[in-house]
């Protein structure tokens, strides 16, 4: 198939496209690197059934898909914030822009959404069915509410237009390719450990967080794509596992061999106390399972960034830091 992936040169886009490619399909990868890079996508550059393209999707562009996986989108509390109206338009008009070309080519759609679009929930663990709590005018809206226009866009287009398009909800995901400066937990907590630096946790380390390892994310978004009877429907994706802030911590310092201590620093706005999603959906209709446990996911996670920290090891940027 003729496979349109937006963001692919991001985290979870980079890894999409390789199991794509793995698989036999003709990828599209579009990007306009502003929060994924080249390097992503370097070891399939050469592919025959590759092509990037180095472009803004909320921009039209000529392009033939049988289906179209549509990923961009800053996804860090660093890179939206830094980037508030850009993410707030890749969610928006980019969305509308896929959607278009969904419904003109009769093409296949998955709009990937987020946990956040359940805000700071007073529903433990979410079902795709709660509506969330979310502060339209905070720092974090230009990302919760575009994410949710986005979803409202795709959940139109199917009942207008009839096209076969589905929404994933992300929970927090973690492995190879994520970007090592983004200020998200696990890269942080690596990134700190492996230079044998303090470990920041904000708050006091007792608000929770579940995290799914990318491969089996993939997996999902592959199933909730390629699965019958997906159409018109939301599936939560993530890990159920649920643990605290300062768990993660120690068990990275821990298999990072790392001398690292534990630093505190006052909690962030609106940052959710828990996050666990209720993935039996995916489970039930999708068959969807997680295989790789956690220990195995962060040995695999920390190998890939000890790597690439020794790969950039004259690049000594400060870590930006946010939970
Ligand atoms: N990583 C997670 O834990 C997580 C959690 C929830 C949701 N998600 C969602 O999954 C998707 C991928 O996230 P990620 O972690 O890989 O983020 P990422 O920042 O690594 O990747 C996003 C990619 O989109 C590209 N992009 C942004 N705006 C664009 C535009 N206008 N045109 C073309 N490309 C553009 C970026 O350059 C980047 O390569 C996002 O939609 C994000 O909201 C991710």
């Amino acid at each position: 198939m003729k496979v349109v992936v937006t963001g692919g040169a991001g985290f979870i886009g980079s890894n999409l496209c390789a199991r794509l490619l793995d698989e036999g399909h003709d990828v599209l990868c579009v990007d306009n690197l502003l929060t994924g890079s080249e390097q992503n996508i370097e070891p399939f550059r050469t592919h025959p059934h590759f092509t990037f393209l180095h472009h803004d999707v909320t921009q039209p562009f000529p392009f033939q898909a049988d289906v179209i996986f549509h990923m961009a989108s800053p996804a860090s509390p660093v890179g939206y914030m830094e980037h508030p109206i850009e993410t707030i338009l890749v969610n928006s008009q980019g969305t509308y822009q896929m959607l278009e070309q969904a419904r003109k080519q009769n093409a296949m759609f998955l709009f990937s959404s987020t946990s956040e679009a359940y805000g700071d929930p007073h529903v433990h663990p979410q079902t795709e069915n709660y509506w969330g709590n979310v502060n339209p005018i905070g720092p974090r809206a230009c990302y919760d509410e575009s994410k949710r226009l986005g979803e409202t866009l795709t959940m139109e287009f199917y009942r207008q237009y009839s096209i076969n398009a589905r929404i994933v909800r992300i929970f927090n995901t973690y492995g190879p390719n994520s970007q090592m400066d983004d200020g998200r937990m696990i890269p942080n907590f690596i990134t700190q450990a492996l230079k044998n630096e303090p470990l920041t946790i904000y708050g006091d380390g007792h608000i929770t967080r579940s995290i799914c390892y990318v491969s089996d994310l993939v997996e999902g978004l592959m199933l909730a794509m390629f699965q019958p009877h997906t159409a018109g429907e939301v599936f939560n994706l993530g890990n159920t596992e649920e643990r605290t802030v300062l768990d993660f911590a120690q068990t990275i310092i821990s298999l990072c061999n790392s001398s690292s201590i534990i630093i505190f620093e006052p909690s962030r706005i609106d940052d959710p106390e828990r996050r666990r999603p209720n993935i039996s959906k995916a489970q039930r209709v999708l068959g969807w399972q997680l295989k790789v446990n956690m220990e195995e996911g962060l040995r695999r996670t920390i190998e890939w960034f000890r790597e690439r920290s020794t790969h950039f090891s004259n690049v000594s940027e400060p870590v930006r830091t946010s939970n």
